[in-house]
């Protein structure tokens, strides 16, 4: 049955070249992989460096990055809990269609409260969903404050900063935790890859 949205009569229409078959030819089933976490806390990081490993393995992959995605598709939105709402709503509807494209999309968003999450995670099926929390102290975010927002933001020339004036929720039931600020890098990358293979997201080759 077709799905009719009777606001503007649109009618969903259905591809031939259904999810199943481009999974069956990408060898990998396509999900999302979710990474949340404080600005500098290393989610754009691992996030590139996951889908280069996929990537030499034949992966079908795109990583969504928070600061990119802000100068295009959202970049009429600013840091209002409202906005950061509306931000991580677009991405979900994005991820989603990527999803049926037979892609495994992994995103790099602070994403910071909990019902937007979840939301997306509702959307996109529980099951092609994968939250991974990219935990490190704010003091190390601080310290490192690649970008210098932080030291803006303390100095009150950046409104609503995560983790200074904007709060941030942390996962309740992550699939997985990276100690961002301990672990090495490919530590990360390697817990990440492993918990693919556990969950049979990679099919055999
Ligand atoms: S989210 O909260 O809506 O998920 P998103 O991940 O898209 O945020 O964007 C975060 C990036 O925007 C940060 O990495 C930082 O570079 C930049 N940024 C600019 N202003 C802010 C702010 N007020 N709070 C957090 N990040 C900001």
């Amino acid at each position: 049955m077709d799905i009719t949205n009777n606001s503007n009569n649109t009618v969903w229409q259905r591809s031939l070249v259904t999810r199943e078959k481009r999974e069956r030819q990408g060898k990998h089933k396509s999900v999302v992989i979710w990474f949340t976490g404080l600005s500098g806390s290393g989610k754009s990081t691992i996030a590139h460096l996951v889908e280069e490993k996929l990537f030499l393995q034949g992966c079908r992959t795109f990583v969504f990055d928070g600061d990119n995605v802000r100068h295009g598709l959202c970049s009429d939105l600013g840091f209002l809990d409202t906005d950061r709402s509306e931000n991580i709503r677009r991405i979900g509807e994005m991820v989603k269609l990527f999803t049926e494209a037979g892609m495994i999309s992994i995103t790099a968003f602070i994403s910071p409260f909990r019902k937007d999450r979840q939301k997306v995670k509702i959307l996109v099926g529980e099951e092609n969903f994968i939250e991974i929390y990219c935990s490190c102290s704010l003091d190390e975010c601080q310290k490192r404050d690649v970008k210098g927002l932080y030291r803006r933001a303390k100095a009150g020339n950046i409104k609503n900063f995560t983790g200074i004036s904007s709060p941030y929720e942390v996962p309740e039931k992550p699939d997985l935790v990276l100690n961002t600020d301990l672990s090495a890098k490919d530590e990360c990358v390697k817990s990440v890859i492993d918990l693919l293979i556990e969950k049979k997201i990679l099919l055999k080759k």
